[in-house]
């Protein structure tokens, strides 16, 4: 898998070479692509390029794990590494599979990076809190000082909540049912590409949602990420939430950076 085709475009086709200093390895692993960066962990970004390898078909565990260890060898790194799933992720261990086959479900996966990886510590997380680590520490929510819930919109709902940069890991709001509907069927970014919803009558469904989750929970602040955040100008204004909203501001690099804080916390082990 070392085809150049696979890599981001502009990417060294070479290891990034590793300078010393407060780095991280992060792997953020999704339904379409896996993607990895070393992480200035004094600030948030990448050191060096990022590095991609399609996420393979069937994504089953094993396969996965070969990706990883493939972007471990890009980066020529043999240190801990920090991974993502999109799963709920309880000691290691997967407990569901959301856009990944579902022969993750009840995998031990930190036992299977590390394997794969030679037998060092992994920390493994789930994706949304990995994104929601991430930007509470380095990026939208930097300076508030409270309650952040991030969410992540794609193919689904992913949520992170912190209080003062402490994670409560696992929180799955895009299943909960608003108004006789999942969340994420309601307002994910894939309901509106399938229904062709204008941003405006999708940010109806979207404040439907985060409504919801503020009379139960009372954030200081909602950080929207996922690719549709970039679009935020478009939709974030029609919001109608009395919490302030404000878009993700680490873009594509969360998960990673999320992931190689993990590497070096107890989060995710
Ligand atoms: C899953 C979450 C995941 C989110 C984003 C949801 O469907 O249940 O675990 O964080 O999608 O990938």
């Amino acid at each position: 898998m070392t085809d150049a085709a696979q890599q981001e475009p502009g990417s060294a086709s070479a290891a990034t070479p590793l300078a010393s200093g407060n780095h991280a390895l992060g792997i953020d692993v999704g339904g379409s692509g896996v993607k990895g960066g070393v992480v200035d962990l004094d600030t948030g970004e990448l050191v060096g390029e990022r590095q991609k390898i399609l996420t393979p078909h069937p994504s089953t565990p094993d396969a996965v794990a070969e990706t990883v260890l493939e972007i471990v060898n890009r980066f020529e790194w043999a240190g801990p590494v920090g991974i993502t799933l999109p799963a709920v992720v309880t000691s290691g261990v997967a407990r569901t599979a959301a856009n990944i086959d579902h022969s993750w479900i009840g995998t031990d996966a930190a036992e299977l990076f590390s394997r794969t990886l030679g037998g060092r510590p992994v920390s493994v997380l789930n994706d949304a809190d990995a994104a929601g680590i991430a930007e509470d520490r380095y990026g939208a929510g930097k300076e508030v000082d409270g309650v952040v819930m991030l969410l992540t919109f794609g193919t689904g709902i992913g949520s992170a909540i912190l209080n003062r940069g402490v994670l409560l890991p696992n929180t799955e709001f895009g299943h909960m049912e608003v108004d006789g509907k999942e969340a994420e069927h309601r307002a994910s970014s894939a309901v509106k590409e399938h229904k062709d919803l204008s941003y405006k009558d999708w940010a109806k469904e979207v404040s439907r949602v985060l409504e919801r989750y503020e009379q139960l929970l009372w954030p200081d602040l909602f950080i929207v990420g996922g690719g549709i955040s970039r679009k935020g100008d478009k939709w974030i204004p029609h919001l109608t939430t009395r919490t302030p909203v404000v878009a993700a501001t680490l873009r594509n690099t969360a998960g990673i950076a999320g992931a190689a804080l993990a590497s070096v916390t107890s989060i995710g082990r």
